[in-house]
């Protein structure tokens, strides 16, 4: 077959070899993506975005503040929707969905990690690492309870899983909210700044705990910061600017 497709058409003969290389699936995209903020004046912030992502990707989103890295991120998420253009999540059209089918994108396909931990104070890390599961449940099955268990040992939070967010540090907290985005499995992660509101070392290990999550089971993270270094580890950088995106060399 592939000796008559040779014979026949040299094009086709490439494009078959390009099927049989097998990249992993793309899971999050966008096409012509554009958002204004309404009111009296409309405030152009994204000015037509393509993007894609393969499974398993750790991205890195920078640029100056306001320049539209947490309206893009809400957007891959389902949190807001674009004035024009479309997000396509594991090659599904967001527009196409339901409020209800949304909401289960968001609880089964989508981590979100976001600057403040966001943990419930009155939870344990546990309790509040189990939510997703919770919510979307109702009540979670003893192998969810343990993969969590797993993943909270994992970050080093084992001596923690009973401590309100009142008793631990603001890394261990953060990292609390890493496996509280991974409960459900997601295959996507979207985190704003989850390091930006620690210090340079809790950070870091926050980073190096989601650089270790990615590498080992394959979730891709979108990542906004404003550390050049943490950007510079990510397998590729996106600079957001004047309302459009475009890929950054790494160094
Ligand atoms: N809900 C909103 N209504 C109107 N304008 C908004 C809204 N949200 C954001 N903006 C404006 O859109 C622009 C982009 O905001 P966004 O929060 O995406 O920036 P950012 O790149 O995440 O900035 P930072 O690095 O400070 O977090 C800003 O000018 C902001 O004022
Ligand atoms: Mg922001």
């Amino acid at each position: 077959m592939r000796d008559e497709m040779h014979s026949a058409n040299g094009h086709v003969a490439t494009e078959a070899l390009d099927a049989s290389v097998s990249l992993p699936p793309i899971v999050v995209e966008t096409q012509g993506l554009k958002k204004t903020y309404g009111g009296k004046i409309a405030v152009p912030v994204l000015r037509g975005i393509d993007l894609q992502i393969r499974a398993g990707t750790f991205v890195a989103i920078v640029g100056q503040s306001g320049s539209g890295k947490s309206t893009l991120l809400h957007m891959l998420g389902a949190l807001d929707m674009p004035t024009a253009g479309r997000v396509l999540i594991n090659g599904v059209d967001l527009a196409t969905l339901e409020e209800d089918e949304l909401a289960l994108l968001r609880s089964e396909e989508i981590g979100f990690i976001f600057q403040f931990h966001h943990l419930l104070d009155e939870l344990t890390c546990l309790e509040n690492a189990l939510m997703p599961i919770t919510i979307r449940h109702g009540t979670e099955t003893e192998e969810q309870r343990a993969r969590v268990i797993r993943l909270l040992q994992r970050v080093g939070l084992e001596p923690h899983l009973h401590k309100r967010p009142g008793e631990m540090s603001g890394g261990q907290s953060q990292r609390c909210a890493l496996v509280r985005a991974l409960a459900n499995a997601p295959k996507i992660v979207l985190a704003d700044e989850p390091t930006g509101n620690l210090d340079s070392r809790s950070g870091k290990e926050v980073f190096a705990l989601m650089h270790e999550v990615n590498r080992a089971s394959g979730v891709a993270f979108v990542m906004i910061t404003h550390d050049d270094r943490l950007a510079q580890a990510a397998d590729r950088i996106f600079l957001v600017e004047n309302g459009v995106l475009q890929e950054v060399e790494k160094k």
